[in-house]
C-alpha cells in the first residue's frame, strides 16, 4: 500500500508546471510516464493558452467521431503564422478544413488508396526495399533509420504521383520545414523556413503539373494520381482551383513520408527492446499485420491531433465553449489501459487492438492502406533478410512532440 502511495505521488510530481508548449527534455524521449500522470490525475489538462489536452481513449475517440468539432484552423493558424505561404498550405489542405470543401477533396484523392490503386503499386515498394536491403547487404553495415525508413516512403509516394524520385531531397526537406511549424509550439525561424518551403515547393508541383498538362495533350499519359486531379479540374461539377490542386498535392507528399519513416523506425526500435518478439516474427512470418498494428499503437508516429469545438461539448464533467482548442493525444489514448490490457507491453499478437494512430471520423487517415501495405512489406522482408539483426549503437530522435520518431538507429545485420 504505502510503495502504491509513493508511485502515484512520484507520477503526480510529473504533472507539476507541466507545459506542453515547452515539455521537459525527458518529454521527448519517452512521453508515456507523463501521459500515464494525465490520463489519472488530469484527463482533461488546460494549457496555459485555454486550450485542453486529452489524454483518454474514450475522449479522443469521442472528439474524432463527434460532428460539433471543427478542423478549420483559420483563425488559430493566422495568429501563429501571420499571413503568407505558411498560412495558405495549411488553410487550403483538405486536413484542416470542414465539409463540403473536405469531402470534395477526400472524394478526389480517394481513387489513389483503392485496393486496386495499391496493388499496382505492391510490385515498386517491393523492388524498392529488395534494393535498399541489397545495399546494405553489400556494404555489411546498415543505419536502420538513415538507409532505409528514410528513402523509402518518398520514393514510394513520388512513383504515385509521378515524381522524379531524384527530387526526393528536397521534397524531404521542404516536408519537414512545412510540418515542424506545426508543433505545439513554432519559433520564428521554424515559421520563416516553413514559409520559403512552402513557396519553393508551389513552384516546383506548378511547373510539374504544367509538363504534365502538356503530355496529357500530347495523349502520353503515365496513368498517376496528378493526372486524375488535373482531369478533375476540366470537369464541370465544382472543379478544383490551381491552388487548391497544388496545396493538396503539398499535403499529400507531406501526410505520405515522414509518418512511414517512423512506423518502420519506433517499430523495429520496439522490436529490438522486446527482442521476443522480434524472435516471435521471425519464426512466424504470417503474424506480420498484427504486428504493424501494436507498433503503429505502441510507438505512434503521430502523436498529437488537434479539433476546434463548434457545439457546446461535455468531458469530464466540464463542458468546453464553442471556440474552444482541443489536442488529442493519440499516443495517450493508446496507452489506456482501460482499452487495453497491460498497455505499457508490446505485444505483436495483440487482439483486438483498435488504436488510434491514424485518428477516426471524417478525417482518419486516407494514407492507412497505403502505410499498412509499406510498413508490412518493408519490415517483414528487413526481418527475413537480416536474421540476426540488433542495435549497435545510440538512437538520435527529432525532438518534437506532434511527430515522433528516430532520425538514426545503428543496427549491425
Ligand atoms: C504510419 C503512417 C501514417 C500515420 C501514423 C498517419 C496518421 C494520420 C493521422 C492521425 C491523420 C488524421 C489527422 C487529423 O485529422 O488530425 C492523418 C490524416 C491524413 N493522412 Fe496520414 N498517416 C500516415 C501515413 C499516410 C500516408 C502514407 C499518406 C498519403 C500518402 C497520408 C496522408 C494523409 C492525409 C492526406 C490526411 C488528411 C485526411 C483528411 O483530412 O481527411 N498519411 N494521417
Amino acid at each position: 500500500m504505502v510503495s502504491t502511495v509513493a508511485a502515484s505521488d512520484a507520477q503526480s510530481e510529473l504533472l507539476d508546471d507541466f507545459d506542453l508548449y515547452a515539455p521537459p527534455a525527458e518529454f521527448y524521449e519517452s512521453p508515456y510516464p507523463y501521459y500515464k500522470a494525465l490520463r489519472e490525475f488530469d484527463p482533461v489538462h488546460e494549457n496555459a493558452d485555454g486550450s485542453f489536452y486529452l489524454t483518454r481513449y474514450e475522449d479522443v475517440r469521442r472528439v474524432y467521431r463527434t460532428k460539433g468539432m471543427t478542423s478549420d484552423k483559420t483563425e488559430m493558424f493566422t495568429k501563429k503564422y501571420g499571413p503568407g505561404p505558411l498560412l495558405e498550405q495549411h488553410t487550403t489542405s483538405m486536413l484542416f478544413s470542414d465539409p463540403p470543401y473536405h469531402t470534395r477533396i477526400r472524394n478526389l484523392l480517394r481513387h489513389a488508396f483503392t485496393p486496386r490503386a495499391l496493388k499496382q503499386l505492391e510490385h515498386r515498394v517491393v523492388d524498392l526495399v529488395d534494393n535498399l536491403i541489397g545495399k546494405c547487404r553489400a556494404r555489411g553495415e546498415m543505419d536502420l533509420v538513415l538507409d532505409f525508413a528514410f528513402p523509402l516512403p518518398v520514393e514510394v509516394i513520388c512513383s504515385m504521383l509521378g515524381i522524379d524520385a531524384r527530387e526526393r531531397e528536397r521534397l524531404q526537406e521542404w516536408s519537414r520545414e512545412i510540418l515542424t511549424p506545426l508543433e505545439p509550439t513554432a519559433t520564428p525561424d521554424m515559421i520563416s523556413h516553413g514559409n520559403r518551403a512552402v513557396e519553393e515547393f508551389t513552384a516546383f508541383l506548378r511547373d510539374l503539373l504544367e509538363e504534365k498538362r502538356e503530355k496529357i495533350a500530347r495523349g502520353a499519359r503515365a496513368g498517376d494520381i496528378l493526372e486524375d486531379l488535373i482531369d478533375s479540374q476540366d470537369s464541370e461539377d465544382d472543379p478544383l482551383t490551381a491552388d487548391e490542386l497544388v496545396q493538396n498535392c503539398i499535403l499529400l507528399l507531406n501526410g505520405g513520408h515522414e509518418t512511414t519513416t517512423s512506423l518502420v523506425s519506433n517499430g523495429m526500435k520496439a522490436m529490438f527492446d522486446n527482442p521476443d518478439q522480434l524472435r516471435k516474427l521471425q519464426n512466424d512470418p504470417s503474424l506480420i499485420s498484427g504486428a504493424i498494428e501494436e507498433m503503429l499503437r505502441f510507438d505512434s508516429p503521430l502523436q498529437i491531433g488537434n479539433r476546434g469545438i463548434a457545439e457546446p461539448f461535455e468531458l469530464g464533467g466540464i463542458t468546453l465553449a464553442p471556440g474552444t482548442q482541443v489536442l488529442t493525444s493519440i499516443g495517450g489514448a493508446n496507452h489506456d489501459p482501460d482499452a487495453f490490457d497491460s498497455p505499457e507491453s508490446f505485444d505483436i499478437t495483440r487482439k483486438p487492438n483498435k488504436h488510434l494512430a491514424f485518428a477516426a471520423g471524417i478525417h482518419a487517415c486516407i494514407g492507412a492502406p497505403l502505410a499498412r501495405m509499406e510498413g508490412t512489406i518493408a519490415i517483414g522482408k528487413l526481418v527475413a533478410a537480416f536474421p540476426n539483426i540488433e542495435r549497435a549503437g545510440p538512437i538520435s530522435r527529432g525532438g518534437r512532440a506532434r511527430f515522433r520518431g528516430l532520425t538514426g538507429m545503428p543496427v549491425s545485420i
